[in-house]
């Protein structure tokens, strides 16, 4: 088999990156080594929220915020080529103030946003209750960001899979790179264990895992495992219609009436585990939110693991290896970041350019010991 790309890796990013290519007529094959979006990617809560998380005006934000109204057409598109709903929701999300919190925190963050441009309103308490009747006596403020929106992100990864295979890239499940091939200077292919696996480019979509793969070329980029614990419960008595976040977790409603709650942030090495100490916390923070939450149902929880970097960064593009892209470091924001790493690492691919957009994202920053084959 020879491609004109494989991509390791067939989480959200992978995946988007191999439907866009495939789409522009390049020959392409995913090759995973698990089940297609089975780590980070069906593990996430699938917000789409670059205002509600971002701390400062940065550049991170303006790729974040690019990526956010990409979604709409992205989510149409994916319905279109695979007849997957992705359910893109856009009520916009509540960050919710309780008594005893710092208000002057959330004024000068309300007030940066505000400044650089961005859609926010401030909501009295009175507001918030007619608003989003379930949610605490004691939230005494709230900020709504009203284009912070989400998508069912297992339905995303159900509808990539099929988009992709229509598109006609090979999907190779169950099947774990071991290492890329670089030959004089260029990489040309990957093994998996025996197996050879030629193409003209390579993408390293890996993930956490992505390191494993870059360390033996001499590309000291640390991707580092940060676990995320979830929980999801079915209310019989409450329901909410928009995302919420307070200090201590968010609420994510589905259209199947569950409603997901999360997440921690460990660094717990590759140990996918759900502790007591993280579903209790969980738990106790959605009740405190929403407290009519105590007589709701449990009905499952688990943990994924995003890959997170020493700045919280991606990287994206080029590696100074000719013919061997990254796409990976999403940390808590691969879902949104999604359709525009797809549009960029295709840049980079097919116009042989990397957009000016990428420049804060590039592997020279990690760039400590010689790149070995060059
Ligand atoms: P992954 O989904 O981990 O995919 C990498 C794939 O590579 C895996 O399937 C793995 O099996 C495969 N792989 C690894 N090594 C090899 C190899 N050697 N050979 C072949 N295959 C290999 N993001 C948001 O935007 N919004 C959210 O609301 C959100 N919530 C989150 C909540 C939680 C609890 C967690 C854990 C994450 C959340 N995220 C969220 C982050 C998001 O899930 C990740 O940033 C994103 O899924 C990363 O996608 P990926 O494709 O890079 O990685
Ligand atoms: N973006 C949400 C999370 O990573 O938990």
């Amino acid at each position: 088999m020879e491609k004109d790309v494989i991509i390791a890796g067939g989480g959200v990013i992978g995946c988007s990156i191999a439907l866009k290519l495939a789409r522009a007529g390049l020959t392409v094959a995913v090759i995973e080594r698990g089940r297609v979006g089975g780590e980070a990617s069906r593990a996430a809560a699938g917000m789409l929220s670059p205002q509600t998380e971002a701390s400062r005006p940065d550049p991170f934000l303006d790729l974040c915020l690019r990526s956010r109204s990409m979604y709409r057409d992205f989510a149409q598109h994916l319905k279109e080529l695979s007849g997957v709903d992705v359910e893109y929701r856009d009520e916009g999300t509540l960050c919710l103030l309780t008594e005893g919190e710092n208000e002057s925190e959330l004024d000068r963050w309300s007030s940066w946003q505000t400044s650089a441009g961005l859609e926010l309103e401030v909501l009295p308490a009175s507001v918030i209750t007619s608003i989003e009747p379930a949610v605490t006596q004691s939230a005494t403020r709230a900020v709504f960001i009203p284009k912070d929106h989400q998508v069912e992100n297992r339905r995303l990864m159900d509808a990539l899979d099929v988009a992709c295979r229509r598109a006609g890239v090979e999907i190779i499940e169950g099947c774990e790179v071991t290492s890329l091939i670089v030959e004089r200077g260029k990489t040309t292919g990957v093994m998996c264990g025996e197996r050879r696996f030629d193409a003209g480019a390579v993408i390293v979509a890996a993930g956490c895992w992505s390191s494993r793969l870059l360390e033996p070329l001499g590309l000291n980029i640390a991707v580092i495992p940060a676990r995320g614990q979830m929980i999801a419960l079915r209310a019989t008595d409450s329901s909410i219609n928009h995302t919420l976040h307070s200090s201590k977790c968010y609420l994510v409603p589905r259209n199947d009436g569950r409603i997901l709650a999360g997440a921690t942030v460990e660094y717990a090495g590759f140990h996918k585990a759900v502790t007591a100490h993280g579903i209790n916390s969980l738990l106790a923070a959605a009740i405190e939110l929403v407290p009519s939450l105590k007589t709701a149902e449990m009905i499952e929880a688990w943990s994924g693991l995003r890959p997170d970097t020493s700045d919280h960064l991606p990287v994206i593009g080029q590696t100074g290896i000719d013919n061997l892209l990254l796409a990976t470091g999403h940390f808590r924001n691969g879902i949104l970041l999604a359709p525009l790493t797809a549009e960029l690492i295709a840049e980079c691919l097919i116009n042989n350019r990397a957009p000016d957009m990428l420049r804060p994202f590039g592997f020279e920053r990690f760039y400590e010991t010689s790149v070995a084959g060059r």
